[in-house]
């Protein structure tokens, strides 16, 4: 009897808390506490979208389609599951031309900075809280188990009574499956469950696995303290074809850091105004300003030259001070690193050791290299440093996180370095294509449409003084003269490739690569890839050349000792008396001439046969390469051999002879 009375009891009592709860809720002001109703049949991660409001912005267009309202929504992650929901991610179908201008608590993945356009879809995730806990190790606590995202941007084209509703939502980490949403004309929920078929590789580690990419960063706190920590940045190239020259760092502090000194690099600016003006110099009442490195939001860090490598306050680092040069380890392992540190200072609330904020939306760019696409920061196990003592043991950093980037493409217009063709049998250059590194607005002046072949020494020359001689050319040539004639390509970088004899065993070809900027390259490299014609290599003569084969049978050749500097046009390098060029720039593929006249190529496509690819040196045999059994169809039936020529007096870097061969094709 006493039994029974005691369950009877803990029963209602049940129910009273849970009335109480449940008028709790309905009674706050603050909806945004309370667990979404429908999430009561879900045990796994509820997600919802709610459309909130939407405004007419300016301009107010009399095209429907075409005016923009600005709107609000949220989206919801509810963890109702037994288990931790590690670095939530959802996917938002966006699809009615959003631009996606603020989000709390979440960031855009694929590491674009807002506003930015979502019109396909984007996926968000947690930022800074990125792991959801279960109620079970947390006692329910909303603000643990539960994210809320308020979105806000602008739209195009549904007007009311419609509702821009994105075409979907769902989770995307591993592990769930989501069903189709439940929909209402505002809102959208789904319940996304575990997958018990998914295999989800077990973490070994605490937090993320560190990740590969062409170029990865991590941050180390090496030391913390109650207001400020130092922190260590190292930055790994790992792709073998790709290079970084006087790099730019920039990321953003989210909780108003400022960086009090640096050792191994630099900021641009030396600018505290933010801090006097700011939270700062509230709390740091006696600090000297003057002696801060800089207070911007977003800095903008470079590497120190090389003489200050063993300067005793800002350099004596390893790995540091290159002036930014960061080589493919096949080129250097040393100098495929560049490492240095910060000094950090926080801000209230953020006073206590463990409070550790790293910097986010990462970027780094040089001079004309490929372009790297960074992701969000993400927290990584601690980095194991060797022990400083010179003892077997290694020592932890504080904190670690990591950041990877890779290499884009270049889009159309955007590349940095352009190609242009000319051959031994036609008198005319094809020259690289119009604004193939983009033109500016001027093309009212001149036609970016429009091409104009060249005579051979024209190459030579900037293009502000080409195109008299190219008209000139034209009328002995009797071709029409486009008006307005064609703009420039607007590269740094042009390679000319020059077919240069045509033999029954092969062919060859004489490459030149022209620097048209005012900066000079150290340590410059050339990659030859050919189509299946790397292996055999053997030697090169005034080169330091290397068949890697794990990249395609890549000839990687680089300058030897003493002529590995390229110099900028500025510099007085004589470009007389070079006849031909062809150029890929550091990792970064160069446009190609978009239309490579037939007749020109015709007599360079035949079939051949075990040939030899030649890369002399100014004339010189530099090394020569067995090209294996391969087809080109074309007019004739010869043999081909290749022949590249680099004048290291001009530029630089990377040849990828395998699209080229592709596009001749
Ligand atoms: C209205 O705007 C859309 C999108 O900007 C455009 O494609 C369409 O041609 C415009 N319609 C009219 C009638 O101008
Ligand atoms: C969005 O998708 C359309 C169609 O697939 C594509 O043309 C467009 O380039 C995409 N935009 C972005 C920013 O990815
Ligand atoms: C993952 O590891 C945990 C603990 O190490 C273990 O209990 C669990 O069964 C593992 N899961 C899988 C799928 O291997
Ligand atoms: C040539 O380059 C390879 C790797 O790129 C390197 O191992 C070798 O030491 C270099 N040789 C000379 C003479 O520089
Ligand atoms: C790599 O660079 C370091 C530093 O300049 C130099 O000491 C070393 O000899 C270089 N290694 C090679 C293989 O060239
Ligand atoms: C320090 O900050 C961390 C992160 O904000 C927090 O988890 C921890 O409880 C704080 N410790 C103290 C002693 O305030
Ligand atoms: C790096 O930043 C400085 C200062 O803003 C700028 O002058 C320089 O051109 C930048 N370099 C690159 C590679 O963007
Ligand atoms: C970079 O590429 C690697 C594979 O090459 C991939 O695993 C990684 O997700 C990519 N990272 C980003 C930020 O695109
Ligand atoms: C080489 O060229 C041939 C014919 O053009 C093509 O079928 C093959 O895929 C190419 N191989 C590579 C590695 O690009
Ligand atoms: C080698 O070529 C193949 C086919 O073109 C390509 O899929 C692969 O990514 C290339 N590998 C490297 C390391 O460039
Ligand atoms: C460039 O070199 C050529 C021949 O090598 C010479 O005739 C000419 O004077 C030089 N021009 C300059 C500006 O040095
Ligand atoms: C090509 O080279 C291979 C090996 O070097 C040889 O066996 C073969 O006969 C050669 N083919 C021709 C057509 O010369």
């Amino acid at each position: 009897m006493i039994s029974k009375m005691a369950i009877l009891y803990l029963f209602l009592n049940i129910f009273t808390v849970y009335l109480i709860r449940a008028q709790d809720y309905d009674g706050d002001k603050n909806p945004q506490a309370a667990p979404p109703p429908e999430s009561i049949d879900c045990n796994g991660i509820f997600v919802t979208y709610t459309f909130i409001s939407r405004t007419k912005e300016y301009p107010y267009l009399k095209n429907v389609t075409a005016q923009p309202w600005a709107f609000k929504s949220t989206a919801t992650i509810l963890n109702a599951g037994l288990s931790v929901l590690q670095n939530w991610k959802i996917f938002v179908g966006f699809q009615n031309q959003e631009i996606l201008v603020s989000a709390s608590n979440a960031v855009v993945v694929d590491g674009d900075e807002l506003p930015a356009f979502v019109g396909n879809g984007t996926t968000l995730s947690g930022y800074p809280l990125t792991d959801l806990k279960s109620s079970v190790e947390t006692a329910g606590d909303l603000t643990q188990i539960q994210a809320e995202i308020e979105l806000s941007g602008t739209q195009f084209g549904i007007r009311p009574p419609g509702y821009p509703m994105p075409r979907t939502i769902k989770l995307v980490n591993d592990g769930y499956k989501c069903p189709k949403p439940k929909r209402s004309a505002t809102r959208m929920s789904m319940c996304c469950v575990k997958d018990p078929k998914s295999k989800v590789a077990n973490l070994t580690t605490k937090y993320f696995p560190r990740q590969n990419g062409d170029l990865t960063m991590s941050y180390d706190v090496l030391q913390a303290y109650d207001n400020n920590y130092l922190a260590q940045v190292t930055i790994n190239n790992n792709n073998p074809l790709g290079r970084l020259d006087h790099w730019n760092l920039t990321w953003e502090w989210m909780r108003g850091e400022f960086i009090s000194s640096m050792r191994g690099a630099y900021t641009r600016k030396k600018d505290i105004t933010e801090c006097i003006y700011g939270a700062a110099a509230v709390y740091y009442k006696d600090l000297d300003f003057s002696k801060v490195m800089t207070c911007e939001k977003r800095p903008i860090i470079s590497d120190l030259p090389p003489d200050r490598e063993k300067d005793k306050e800002i350099g004596n680092l390893p790995y540091c001070c290159r002036n930014g040069s960061l080589l493919p380890t096949v080129m250097n392992e040393t100098k495929s690193v560049s490492i240095f540190q910060l000094q950090v200072n926080k801000l209230p609330p953020d006073l206590n050791r463990t409070a550790l904020y790293p910097p986010e939306r990462w970027k780094i760019e040089g001079v004309l290299n490929p372009q790297y696409k960074c992701g969000p920061i993400k927290r990584v196990d601690e980095t194991e440093f060797p022990d400083l003592s010179g003892l077997q043991a290694t020592t932890l950093a504080v904190a670690s996180w990591q950041v990877v980037c890779n290499i884009t493409r270049p889009k159309k217009g955007q590349s940095r370095c352009c190609v242009s063709f000319s051959a031994y049998y036609n008198d005319s250059v094809v020259p690289c294509n119009t604004c193939a590194c983009g033109c500016e607005n001027n093309s009212k002046k001149c036609n970016a449409d429009a091409q104009i072949l060249l005579p051979p020494e024209a190459i030579l020359l900037p293009f502000a003084n080409r195109l008299d001689k190219a008209v000139a050319w034209a009328q002995i040539k009797h071709r029409r003269v486009p008006t307005p004639l064609p703009c420039p390509d607007g590269c740094g970088v042009s390679v000319n490739w020059h077919v240069a004899s045509n033999y029954r065993k092969g062919w060859s070809a004489r490459v030149t690569l022209f620097n048209w900027k005012e900066v000079e390259f150290v340590d410059w490299f050339v990659a030859v890839q050919l189509n299946k014609t790397g292996s055999g290599f053997e030697r090169a003569y005034s080169f330091n050349g290397t068949l890697i084969e794990d990249l395609n049978d890549t000839i990687f050749l680089t300058g030897l000792p003493g002529l590995n500097y390229l110099i900028g046009e500025a510099n007085g390098a004589n470009l007389t008396g070079i006849r031909e060029c062809l150029v890929v720039f550091n990792g970064e593929e160069c446009a190609l001439p978009m239309q490579i006249r037939r007749r020109m190529l015709a007599a360079v496509l035949f079939k051949y046969d075990n040939t030899t690819a030649y890369i002399t040196y100014r004339g010189t045999p530099a090394t020569e390469a067995p090209i294996e059994k391969d087809t080109i169809p074309a007019r004739g039936k010869h043999d081909i051999s290749t022949e590249v020529v680099v004048d290291v007096d001009n530029l630089v870097s990377i040849l990828i002879m395998r699209r080229i061969m592709r596009r001749v094709v």
